[in-house]
């Protein structure tokens, strides 16, 4: 990897503690892009989003997790009025989705960022600031010993709600019935959050979604989807 330490430090947080994989292979064409836009359009670990200079009026909406890109990209085709907070940890997932958004023209109206959706929730996102959020087959951590790293937590749903407009939306997904239910449970309990289909409710597929590479995963091995919608309060 020829990302220097500079910014390696800068836009690459690799003292922050998470579960997951944060580095990998990054070519020398992702690294060229990386290094032209997270100046630009990075949201380093002391920048906030309010100082972000982000467009004015237009709604603000985050991806966390957002593996290579494919639902960042369908957003912003979709939603040319918003700008977009992309999150994700796994450096070649984030040099990926770059050069997608460059390359559609979409990069100068997202932000993006490797740190971990914990410290950007925290230190980054004001209270109210979100109009929503999309959570997208997050990691599943199966084993009963690692659930405690699945990123829907109790405390987690809370961060996350008070980062959230009234009346904004979060959006979760996933490929894994058990882990469905889990985001569902600490969701449905959570302060502030109503469950669109109802307590203990899952909504249909939106059917304009784009198949994200962990929903074909889930697809190819026989598995559908489960969808949840909230509105905050
Ligand atoms: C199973 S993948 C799903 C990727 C994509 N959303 C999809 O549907 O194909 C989960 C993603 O969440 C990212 N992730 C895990 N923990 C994270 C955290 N604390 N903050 C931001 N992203 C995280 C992982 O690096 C991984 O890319």
């Amino acid at each position: 990897m020829r990302l220097s330490a500079e910014f390696r430090e800068q836009f690459v947080q690799h003292e922050m503690r998470t579960h997951g994989r944060k580095n990998g292979f990054v070519t020398t064409g992702q690294e060229a892009r990386l290094l032209k836009w997270l100046p630009i359009i990075g949201l380093p670990k002391g920048k906030t989003l309010a100082s972000a200079n982000l467009a004015e009026d237009a709604p603000v909406v985050m991806e966390i997790g957002f593996g290579n890109g494919d639902f960042l990209v369908h957003l912003a085709e979709r939603h040319p009025e918003w700008t977009l907070v992309g999150v994700e940890i796994y450096l070649p997932g984030v040099a990926k989705a770059v050069g997608r958004l460059a390359d559609a023209g979409f990069i100068e109206r997202t932000r993006i960022t490797q740190l971990p959706a914990q410290f950007v929730l925290q230190h980054q996102v004001a209270e109210q600031q979100l109009d929503g959020v999309f959570i997208n087959h997050p990691d599943p951590w199966p084993k009963p010993r690692h659930h405690k790293r699945r990123i829907v937590q109790k405390d987690f749903s809370q961060l996350l709600v008070s980062r959230v407009k009234d009346g904004g939306f979060i959006k979760l997904a996933s490929d894994i019935p058990e882990l469905a239910v889990w985001m569902r449970d600490i969701l449905d309990q959570t302060p502030g959050l109503t469950n669109v289909a109802g307590l203990g409710g899952f909504i249909a597929r939106d059917e304009d979604r784009v198949h994200t590479k962990f929903e074909q995963r889930g697809i190819n091995a026989g598995r559908d989807s489960q969808f949840l919608h909230y509105i905050k309060k």
